[in-house]
């Protein structure tokens, strides 16, 4: 290539890294929120790989953890017996520790997104509970062994308890019974004795499941397991929860001795049919369920702004409980809420929009701190 002048290859270069590597010095959500707990955001394959640039740009301005939104799940990462697809994690986690982030692994023991043969025989029957817990304990301590050191905590369990406070009809409670997540739990501390150990759930408001937790965290500390966390998904609607409940919620889990996080925050800004986040409780698609294609109309955009900051008001108040706050993404247009609970639509949950552009609270949060 013919010789450039310095300062116009220098540009060229630069330009040519992209977001991907360019540093980001204005302040953003970490530092606002630097004494009040971590602030976190999902992140996946594409924006790990580079796809995403400006998602990566928004994920290191403003964020100091990040969670993995699914190639950690069993079924992504242990599609068969033995077998791991360790590379998208390992950049994932590489990633995290690169920029000096939390890295939170996400999730151990799912009945969602489970790998098809993990609780299953050749013949497709439940096998049998001393297989089961192999299973568990061989995938775990691969897990916390290969991240060990750099993976600061793991979603252990995720959603094993119901609504009605009562378990859930998965594999790993129609097998082993209730013991099944104190044995997850101890498979992990044994495995990585410094990792933080976490259970989380949605719809943690709803009073018989929120109690359902408070007795199961006090009784597996009483055995004198390690459990660090309570994860409140918070996948939240405009109407549900009120934040009175989600108040009380927080002052319950807090009670047990276990830090609160919130782990997966996002609020949908149209109609919600259901607020359960089981991707098998999904709704058929209706216009009236997909009223603004085009934006969001001002009033419900103002609604929504307004009540995203009175939740994050909220957090902060229990900042001496929530030890973390994540949202499940950095755009709206990668949200899982575009496609549940019902698929295809043009939701608006997260911090920042389809252009990347901060909500005007995160806006205003960050004008008004510098
Ligand atoms: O990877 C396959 C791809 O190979 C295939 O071509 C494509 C076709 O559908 O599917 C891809 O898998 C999708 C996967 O996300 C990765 O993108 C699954 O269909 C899709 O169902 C899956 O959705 C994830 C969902 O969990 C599954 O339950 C969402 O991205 C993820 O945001 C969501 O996250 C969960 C948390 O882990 C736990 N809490 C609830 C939350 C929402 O369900």
């Amino acid at each position: 290539m013919r010789s450039l002048p310095l300062a116009l290859l220098l540009l060229l270069m630069s330009a040519s890294c992209a977001s991907t590597s360019a540093p980001v010095s204005q302040k953003g959500l970490k530092d606002v929120l630097a004494d009040d707990f971590l602030v976190g955001c999902a992140v996946n394959s594409s924006m790990i790989d580079g796809r995403r640039p400006k998602a990566d740009s928004i994920t290191r301005r403003h964020f100091n953890s990040i969670v993995a939104e699914n190639c950690m799940k069993s079924a992504e990462i242990n599609p068969a017996p033995g077998v791991y697809n360790w590379a998208p994690a390992d950049s994932f986690v590489a990633y995290g520790n690169r920029h000096g982030m939390a890295v939170i692994g996400h999730t151990l023991i799912w009945h969602s997104q489970l790998a098809p043969w993990f609780a299953v025989d050749a013949e497709g029957h439940d096998v049998s509970p001393d297989t089961l817990r192999a299973r568990m304990k061989a995938h775990i301590t691969a897990m916390l062994t290969r991240y060990k050191g750099k993976v600061k905590g793991w979603d252990v369990v995720n959603e094993p308890i119901l609504d009605d406070g009562t378990y859930r009809d998965s594999p790993f409670y129609r097998i082993l019974g209730e013991e099944f997540i104190p044995l997850a739990f101890s498979y992990a501390h044994e495995a990585d004795p410094d990792a933080e150990l976490y259970i989380n759930d949605y719809s943690m408001t709803k009073p018989a499941k929120r109690d359902a937790y408070v007795r199961l965290v006090k009784a597996m500390k009483a055995r004198g397991l390690r459990i660090d966390g309570i994860g409140m998904q918070a996948h939240i609607s405009m109407e549900e929860p009120t934040l009175a409940e989600f108040e009380q919620a927080i002052d319950s889990f807090a009670s047990t001795g276990a830090n609160v996080m919130i782990t997966e925050w996002d609020m949908s800004a149209l109609p919600v049919p259901t607020m359960s986040a089981n991707i098998a409780d999904s709704v058929a698609p209706a216009p009236d369920l997909n009223p603004y294609t085009e934006g969001l109309p001002d009033s419900v955009a103002m609604a929504w702004n307004r009540r995203m900051a009175d939740f994050m008001d909220l957090f902060r108040r229990h900042s001496d409980q929530i030890t973390r706050v994540t949202v499940w993404g950095t755009d709206d247009s990668m949200s899982w809420r575009n496609f549940f609970p019902v698929r295809g639509r043009t939701d608006y949950p997260l911090l920042f929009d389809r252009d990347f552009n901060a909500k005007p609270f995160v806006d205003s949060l960050i004008s008004t701190n510098f």
